[in-house]
């Protein structure tokens, strides 16, 4: 039987999990510290909230009576907390609000950019709900995301973590993450970011014509002189994470992964992750944005200024073929009066305590409606519901086009 992320989730896999999840219940909850040695048994795999004792009764006497066949109707007692307060999470050694906010699609790549007022009200709002947590890179816009970032949190700066990458060559295109192009960028980003350092400075790909270890070691200096204060990658592959790590230890590793795209469950990036006490960080936590459940074969993305446009995974037909996994977030939500789009970010935080999604919106209703996620705490039965769907479907479509796929490190 396959380990952890080392296979495809098979039937066995997951009623194994869901059997195992009975034997672990007092252990399983949102916000388990990252060093609980409970997160390492194959029930900690599915975190599931404090139990009630008559869930307890409900999922006993389902296993009892030989009743693990999933997918199954079970309407679940409501497990929304009352309040909505933003807990923490560690990255590392580095504490985020357990969700982040993406900044990205606000003025880059999903469509034209949004109006800057608008791009500022809602990372102001994401601020007012609790999110400590932004992500932005040199790239998007280019610069202009990093600059909005800037000026929307510089009121609040000390109270909020800023992370960003660099690995790009802006002018003259491909990768470049010579040391001495790293340092330009950083003094860049600093004055468009509006600060003194960044909290958490990310390789965005890895470039193939720098060893990692030189990337490491440019990063460690600028940690030193207190410009940089945590180290990321981003897509890169477990070995090129093991080698940067023993140069400067990692904080986050930043890789698309959601209920759709489940590449890092099968790489080994989240076992290494775990291993070496490094932070996770999913992009594209609502399958950008085809999690949400709005789109549909006739939604029209713009080839002038959406990357998704060129993405095979958000062709007409791939949009439709792809259904399964929308109805079974649908099921699941339909259970809890909980929305797709909440669903997806729910069953990225109850995959492991080191993952902070950080959903991208312009849009301060769906700021909200994702943010509520962190109230919906789904069974294991929910779980395996919507696992149980993926392994049976072949998730239509690669993830990025193939340019953009070239430059995901592989290397093993
Ligand atoms: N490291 C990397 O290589 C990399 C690559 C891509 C992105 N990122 C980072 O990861 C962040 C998130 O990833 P992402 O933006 O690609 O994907 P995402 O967060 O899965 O999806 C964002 C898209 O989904 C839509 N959306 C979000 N919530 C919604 C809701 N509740 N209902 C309907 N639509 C909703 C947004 O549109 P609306 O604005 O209309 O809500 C936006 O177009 C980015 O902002 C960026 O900071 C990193």
């Amino acid at each position: 039987m396959p380990g952890l992320f080392e296979g495809e989730l098979t039937f066995e896999v997951l009623v194994r999990r869901l059997v195992a999840s009975l034997w672990h219940v007092s252990t399983l909850s949102h916000g388990v510290s990252m060093n609980n040695p409970a997160r390492t048994t194959e029930a900690s795999t599915y975190p599931a909230p404090a139990l009630t004792r008559r869930d307890l009764m409900t999922r006993t006497a389902l296993v009892g009576a030989g009743l693990a066949t999933v997918p199954m109707a079970w309407a679940t007692t409501s497990q929304h907390k009352e309040t909505n307060t933003m807990r923490k999470r560690k990255l590392g050694q580095l504490e985020v609000s357990e969700l982040g906010a993406g900044a990205m699609s606000i003025s880059a790549n999903y469509g034209p950019p949004a109006d800057k007022r608008q791009g500022i009200a809602v990372l102001r709002a994401a601020h007012e709900r609790g999110v400590t947590f932004f992500d932005t890179a040199e790239v998007y816009g280019p610069f202009t995301s990093e600059e909005l970032v800037g000026e929307a949190l510089a009121p609040f700066r000390d109270q909020v973590v800023i992370a960003t990458k660099f690995g790009f060559n802006i002018e003259g295109g491909g990768l470049n993450s010579r040391p001495e192009h790293i340092r330009k960028v950083v003094e860049a980003s600093l004055k468009r970011l509006r600060t003194d350092r960044i909290d958490l400075l990310y390789q965005h790909r890895v470039d193939p014509a720098v060893p990692i270890e030189e990337v490491a070691g440019a990063i460690q200096q600028l940690i030193a002189q207190g410009k940089v204060l945590h180290f990321g990658l981003s897509e890169a592959s477990a070995k090129t994470i093991r080698r940067a790590h023993a140069v400067q230890p990692v904080t986050a590793v930043q890789t698309e992964y959601s209920v759709m795209e489940r590449d890092v469950e099968r790489n080994g990036v989240l076992k290494t992750c775990e291993e070496l006490g490094i932070g996770f960080v999913p992009w594209g936590p609502v399958g950008m944005g085809y999690l949400s459940g709005t789109m549909h074969g006739g939604t029209k993305l713009d080839p002038k200024t959406d990357f998704r446009s060129g993405f095979d995974r958000f062709s007409p037909a791939n949009l439709v073929a792809n259904q399964p996994i929308i109805d079974v977030l649908k099921r699941v939500g339909a259970r809890k009066n909980a929305t797709p789009a909440q669903v997806s970010l729910a069953w990225l935080l109850a995959q492991k305590t080191f993952i902070v999604p950080i959903p991208g919106t312009r849009n301060t209703d769906h700021l909200r409606e994702n943010l509520a996620s962190i109230d919906l705490q789904l069974l294991t039965l929910d779980l395996v519901e919507i696992d149980t769907v993926f392994a049976r479907m072949q998730v239509k479509g690669g993830r990025m086009n193939a340019d953009q796929m070239r430059i995901v490190d592989a290397t093993v």
